[in-house]
């Protein structure tokens, strides 16, 4: 079945996230596979999607893909943490076998997790993330399954993806919301020694956290794995690879105004970018 608003014509990859933090993935992305077609989408208007229930999240999730399909995007990567633990599934589950059973959304949470056991000697690990993130157990749940052996610890950081949005990352102010978190985590279970980064914004704060954590301990920033792991799933699928167009291009969408996404986009990306405001709904 397929949607009658969806073009048969193969299309870019479409990378979604609720606001900035998507743009430290798709930075990675396109490094490992510059020959594609991309269009980015971040849902600014409502950002942060991290306190919202599961339905929210859900439904804007929902809204965003179904958009990214509607201009041609045949592979959608839920560059979030936060959607990839509360939308992934039931859109896999419940849209897509209505909307055009061919099209593939992807998350970030397993090839994030999937590394986690090479990494951790004392095979504990901590997740930082969003209260949404955290709350739903997603990382916990995931990583039980794959590696039994591993002790989970979860931190929610509610203050962290607000930091980045207003642009204060870089403030002494975040440093105490950084440090406060840390210390909670590591004072939860000492022996972590492997901490994933479980939300795309933080990649900004990435010099602050390695400043509040001991040196022991190895940060997992996720956009390397997830760009190799979708490397290694076009790789595998060769049908979706062929309906992938390759002509270096890329789009960048947002809810909110269109000059203060380029000029907060600058901090992620090196090159200048032009971008169109669009409605979700
Ligand atoms: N960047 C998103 C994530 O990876 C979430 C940020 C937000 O709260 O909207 O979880």
């Amino acid at each position: 079945m397929q949607h009658p608003s969806f073009s048969r014509q193969p299309g870019p990859v479409g990378i979604f996230d609720s606001g900035y933090g998507g743009l430290t993935v798709f930075d990675k992305i396109r490094q490992r596979l510059p020959e594609y077609d991309y269009i980015y989408l971040g849902d600014n208007a409502r950002a942060p999607y991290g306190p919202r229930s599961f339905e929210v999240v859900y439904q804007f999730t929902r809204q965003a893909v179904m958009r990214l399909f509607q201009e041609g995007c045949q592979l959608v990567i839920l560059a979030c943490n936060t959607a990839s633990a509360k939308a992934l599934r039931t859109i896999q589950q419940n849209d897509l076998p209505r909307w055009d059973a061919s099209r593939r959304v992807l998350g970030v949470i397993r090839p994030t997790t999937e590394i986690v056991d090479s990494v951790s000697k004392t095979k504990h690990v901590g997740v930082l993330g969003t209260v949404g993130t955290i709350s739903s157990g997603s990382y916990v749940l995931e990583i039980e399954k794959m590696f039994p052996h591993i002790r989970v610890t979860g931190e929610a950081c509610p203050m962290w993806v607000p930091l980045v949005e207003t642009g204060e990352f870089d403030s002494p102010g975040a440093d105490y919301f950084v440090q406060k978190n840390l210390d909670h985590i590591l004072s939860v279970d000492p022996l972590i020694d492997t901490l994933i980064l479980g939300c795309t914004h933080y990649p900004l704060l990435l010099e602050k956290i390695r400043r509040f954590t001991p040196a022991r301990v190895t940060l997992l920033p996720q956009g390397e794995y997830v760009a190799d792991s979708l490397a290694d799933y076009l790789h595998r699928h060769t049908e979706m690879d062929a309906r992938l167009t390759k002509g270096h291009t890329r789009r960048f969408l947002t809810t909110e105004s269109a000059e203060k996404f380029s000029e907060a986009a600058s901090l992620f990306l090196s090159a200048p970018i032009r971008v169109e405001k669009i409605d979700l709904a």
